[in-house]
């Protein structure tokens, strides 16, 4: 693994290439019974380990910030939350990689991307008009708008959000690394987040913290 990037003193995030075979996971995660249930659901080999790489990386941060980790449940929209913690944690996967967030209290959110120039060719279903203009067909601007908005969308943690109309992500240069505005859109009201985004051996990551 990657060594733990910490952002304050609340939270950190890490990074993992998964090299390992399925065995070695079970080895380290004692999983709980609704846990082995979502497991077994997954039938893609590769999935399977990204499932199970990023129970490791969340008990390993856990166990960083001196907690106990006792496994991830999942919310009726797909949210994860850790079981008897109230810290908060986000996933993400590309395999070979997977990106885990951690926050002692507050709602986070992490997604992992690597640049592909197919990415163009869907760019409308989730840019506005304004992205559409600044973006243009710069693949590694409209992969990190689609992180961003990822990240975005995985910290509110409800199905109900149009990445096209309800999220907006302000116009920015890129670079090697920095920040980004995000705004979450909804029912009138309007909520502005500091997205964090880091090019790592060729993927973006991109995470929020609320
Ligand atoms: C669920 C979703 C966020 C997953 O993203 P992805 O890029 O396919 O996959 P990632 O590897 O980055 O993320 C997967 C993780 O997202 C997390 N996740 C799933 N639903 C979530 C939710 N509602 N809130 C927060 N996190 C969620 C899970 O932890 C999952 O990992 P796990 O199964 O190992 O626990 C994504 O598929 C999705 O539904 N996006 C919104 C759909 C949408 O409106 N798209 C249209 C835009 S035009």
């Amino acid at each position: 693994m990657e060594s733990i990037n910490k952002i304050n003193d609340a939270s950190s995030w890490a990074l993992w290439r998964i090299t390992e075979e399925i065995g070695n996971f079970f080895l380290i995660l004692d999983l709980k019974k609704e846990e082995i249930g979502s497991y077994e659901s997954i039938s893609n080999h590769y999935k399977k380990l990204e499932w199970l790489a990023s129970r490791v990386v969340a008990k390993y941060l856990l166990e960083h910030a001196g907690r106990d980790y006792q496994g991830i449940s999942k919310d009726e929209f797909g949210k994860p939350h850790l079981v008897n913690q109230k810290g908060t944690i986000s996933v993400s996967h590309s395999y070979p990689y997977v990106a885990v967030i951690y926050h002692h209290h507050k709602d986070v959110g992490i997604d992992l991307e690597k640049p592909r120039e197919r990415i163009f060719k869907i760019s409308k279903k989730f840019l506005n008009d304004k992205e559409q203009a600044y973006a243009a067909k710069d693949t590694r601007k409209l992969t990190l708008l689609w992180s961003a908005k990822e990240t975005l969308y995985k910290l509110h943690g409800r199905k109900f959000v149009i990445f096209k109309d309800n999220l907006e992500i302000e116009a920015f240069k890129l670079n090697s690394e920095g920040f980004l505005t995000g705004i979450i859109n909804l029912n009138g009201k309007e909520s502005t987040y500091k997205i964090k985004y880091e090019n790592r051996n060729d993927y973006l990551v991109s995470y929020t913290v609320r």
